[in-house]
């Protein structure tokens, strides 16, 4: 099978400060297959948002080449942010919405139809014509993955998406991403500094050193699904990544 998208040789070194290069990533290299569930696990400041964002596109000036299979494009790729990233002034429907305004391939009525089974999927429905500040820091994550799914990309990238909600909707929100990248087989590319997290959730884990961010290496994950965290093996699994992540 040809990966979905291959990084090679990936360096970033921001140059804003002069005479202060900071060197965030070197030489990254890893492939991502199509409708794998996929973890970036590294320290604070190792690199991975940058990562996530040379990968989605979002940061463009970088060393190296990302190369996604033929055919895919950005307008195949959505972003969950760990800051939940709505817009305050609209409603819950219409920032769910927001992906699909600019599509010129559907009418208004399907748009609506589309969102409205979004939010139902992710438990919103009563709240669509709520304001994010009237909704618990868990709604407005679900919001932001009801926007990010409406498009119905091939990838999704989530960076930190449950570390701003509590440890019980955390939960909660992981059971339904795990729900919606098994029915609609999407890839998705996720960062936490949570080993408990990447255990549960990724077929694969990369981890990253300290900055500069190199892989440090990457790990599959043999856990059958749906996965016990609380087994044998998933402890055992706990330890050898606990001892490959350097704070
Ligand atoms: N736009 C920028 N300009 C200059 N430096 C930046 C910029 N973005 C990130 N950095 C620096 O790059 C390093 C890596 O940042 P990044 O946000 O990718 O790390 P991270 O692994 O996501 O960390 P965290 O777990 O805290 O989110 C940090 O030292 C940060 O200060
Ligand atoms: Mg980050």
């Amino acid at each position: 099978m040809q990966p979905l998208v291959a990084l090679q040789h990936v360096s970033k070194i921001f140059t804003d400060k002069p005479g202060e290069d900071l060197s965030v990533l070197e030489r990254i290299n890893l492939e991502i297959m199509p409708g794998e569930f996929f973890i970036l696990l590294g320290p604070s400041g190792s690199g991975k948002s940058t990562l996530l964002r040379i990968m989605s596109g979002l940061e463009k000036s970088y060393q190296g080449a990302v190369r996604w299979e033929t055919g895919v494009s950005h307008a195949d790729m959505s972003f969950v942010f760990q800051q939940f990233a709505l817009l305050p002034w609209l409603t819950v429907f219409e920032n769910a919405e927001m992906g699909l305004v600019m599509r010129k391939d559907l009418t208004v009525e399907q748009r609506k139809i589309i969102v409205a089974k979004e939010l139902r999927e992710l438990g919103l429905e009563r709240f669509a014509r709520s304001y994010p500040h009237e909704l618990s820091g868990g709604m407005r994550q679900r919001v932001g993955i009801a926007r990010a799914i409406a498009t119905n990309p091939k990838v999704i990238f989530l960076d930190e998406p449950f570390s701003e909600v509590d440890s019980f909707t955390a939960k909660e929100l992981r059971k339904n991403l795990l729900v919606i990248w098994q029915d609609r087989k999407m890839t998705v590319v996720m960062v936490t500094h949570l080993i408990e997290e990447a255990i549960e959730l990724a077929d694969r884990i990369a981890i990253l050193t300290p900055r500069p961010g190199k892989i440090e290496k990457i790990i599959a994950n043999p856990l059958p699904r749906p996965r016990n965290i609380r087994s044998q093996e998933a402890y055992r699994l706990e330890d050898e990544i606990y001892a490959l992540v350097k704070p």
